[in-house]
């Protein structure tokens, strides 16, 4: 296991004040799951454009649904990983203290038990009628994907040029503005308005942490840089804030 080490700051931070913590797809990739850009990721020759917006799924709602039956499959093959529980912990420790806002839409952090989570992209595990717009859980991948109303049902998930989950953005950059660190795991930090957070916190007065092995949009502008994977550094931190750990 790499050592990953933090600032006094960040310690201090995590014992004693508000944490809002922001993730994105890399925080599962030690789950087994892509990333969406670079090497491997999803978006790697294909078009986002062709498998993630309404206008694909009215054009070709076939391939659509093969792309994402095939992220549902994986997610749910998949297990959360040592970062997940971290955070897991983490909020268990913290309680109102803490809240996750997460882009990813795997339901890893749900099932290793995180319950004070804002889901800005939506989820894999829910299906919405295109017609009546009916939303309803499908954790089993075998609900029809017809709706009762005859509309066409696609996954519950936010497509490019769609607004996010009503209040979901609103709850989050709330949360930002309050946090005293926030720490963002995982994420390129380039799809707004996600990307925007750390900033929101920062021009606040919070600690912003960037936990990524790789630099980002973001890396310039935040307080501390934990060039680590976060299956690594999210452990060693929630350890390292623990009561009693100096
Ligand atoms: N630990 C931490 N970070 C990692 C790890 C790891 N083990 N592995 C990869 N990363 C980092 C990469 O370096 C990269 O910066 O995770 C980031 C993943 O970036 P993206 O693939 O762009 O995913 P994300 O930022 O979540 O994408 C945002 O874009 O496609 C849309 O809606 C989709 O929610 C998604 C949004």
């Amino acid at each position: 296991m790499e050592r990953v080490s933090f600032s006094g700051t960040a310690i201090e931070r995590l014992r004693s004040g508000r944490v809002l913590v922001l993730t994105g797809a890399g925080v599962s990739a030690e789950s087994g799951l892509a990333t969406f850009r670079g090497e491997g990721g999803l978006w790697e020759g294909r078009d986002p454009v062709e498998l993630a917006t309404p206008e694909a799924f009215r054009r070709d709602p076939k391939t659509v649904w093969r792309f994402y039956t095939e992220r549902r499959e994986k997610a749910a093959q998949a297990s959360p990983n040592a970062g997940h529980r971290a955070l897991a912990a983490l909020e268990e420790a913290l309680g109102e203290r803490f809240l996750l806002v997460t882009q990813n839409v795997d339901g890893l952090h749900e099932r290793a038990g995180n319950r004070r989570i804002v889901r800005l992209h939506g989820s894999l595990w829910r299906l919405r009628c295109t017609r009546c717009g009916d939303e309803d859980e499908d954790l089993d991948l075998t609900a029809s994907h017809r709706c009762r109303c005859g509309g066409r049902r696609r996954p519950g998930v936010v497509w490019f040029g769609e607004p996010l989950p009503e209040g979901a953005y609103e709850q989050a950059a709330e949360a930002a503005a309050r946090a005293d660190i926030v720490l963002v795991a995982g994420t390129s930090s380039i799809v707004y308005p996600a990307a925007g957070l750390p900033e929101i916190g920062r021009e606040a007065g919070a600690w912003t942490v960037e936990i990524n092995p790789e630099r980002t949009a973001i890396s310039d502008r935040v307080d501390e840089r934990v060039p680590a994977a976060s299956g690594s550094a999210l452990p060693a931190l929630v350890e390292a804030s623990s009561p009693g750990a100096d």
